[in-house]
């Protein structure tokens, strides 16, 4: 884990408060788990505490982010132009597990949960695996990186309101993607359990928790272990995850 003045190279709106950025320096090159994220400090004392965005991409030096405005923190992150600095801690967390045995892997992403999807695809698909992608959005015009992901593997997409791919949720396309021998999920939590439900027990998820320190010190993430081992009860989402093996963690 390192922490470095990251420089701003491009920011470009990808759909209504999606923004994709790519930032260079020297810690990039250690950024080489898929699910890992970085904690980014956006203000001096307000926001006082980082916020976590994961790693989207890395090429070299480059580090490319997607994160959508949601309040003060994303709202800073989207007025940096070229050239500014975004000081970063990362990479943290324990990323996505590749299984040498597991040749198809279905990947389920939600909104913000897409992002960490894209750097695994790519991944996996170098490795000569099969992907298959699963991508849920609420409305067409929110929609992101479908194109994208498509050079990887078949793509499968849902909106709430039927205006793109499968009207519905992404557990709803689950048929549709039809064999797989593992599965990776990332998004909102209501979402992760519906996927846990639909998709077996060979699987990842990987948490969007609410953060403070992201190095395992302030308790702030802690999540429940459905099945208490003798000496834990809890794992911290920060240090212990985000990415955790399906049926681990309550949700
Ligand atoms: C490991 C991890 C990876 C993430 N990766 C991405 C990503 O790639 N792209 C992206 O857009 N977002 C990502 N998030 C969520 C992102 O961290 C929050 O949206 C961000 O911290 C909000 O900060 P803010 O100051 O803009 O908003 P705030 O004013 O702090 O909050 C605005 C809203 O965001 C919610 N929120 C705040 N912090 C979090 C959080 N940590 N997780 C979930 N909701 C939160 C609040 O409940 C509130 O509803 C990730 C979160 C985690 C834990
Ligand atoms: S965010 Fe502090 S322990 Fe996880």
């Amino acid at each position: 884990m390192k922490k470095e003045n990251l420089t701003v190279i491009s920011q470009e709106n990808l759909a209504p408060r999606i923004y994709r950025m790519k930032l260079k320096g020297e810690s990039v090159r250690s950024m080489l788990t898929p699910g890992q994220f970085v904690h980014l400090k956006l203000g001096g004392r307000h926001p006082l505490l980082r916020r976590p965005i994961s790693i989207c991409d890395v090429e070299e030096d480059q580090l490319s982010i997607i994160y959508r405005v949601e309040g003060q923190g994303t709202s800073m992150l989207a007025e940096k132009k070229d050239g500014d600095t975004v000081d970063a801690l990362g990479p943290l967390g324990e990323g996505f597990p590749i299984t040498p045995s597991d040749d198809t892997a279905l990947l389920i992403g939600g909104g913000v949960g897409i992002p960490p999807l894209y750097y695994l695809a790519k991944q996996l698909y170098d490795k000569g695996k099969r992907v298959k992608i699963i991508l849920g959005f609420r409305r067409q015009e929110e929609m992101f990186l479908t194109e994208a992901f498509s050079r990887f593997g078949e793509v499968f997409v849902t909106t709430e309101n039927g205006s793109c791919g499968t009207r519905g949720f992404v557990t709803d396309a689950i048929a549709k993607a039809g064999e797989f021998d593992v599965f990776y999920t990332c998004g909102p939590k209501p979402m992760l359990r519906a996927v846990e439900k639909a998709a077996g027990t060979n699987g990842y998820i990987s948490l969007e928790e609410r953060m403070g320190c992201g190095v395992g010190a302030c308790l702030a993430c802690v999540c429940d272990l459905k099945e208490a081992e003798t000496d834990k009860s809890y794992v911290k989402a920060c240090k212990d995850g985000p990415v955790f093996q399906a049926g681990e963690v309550v949700l």
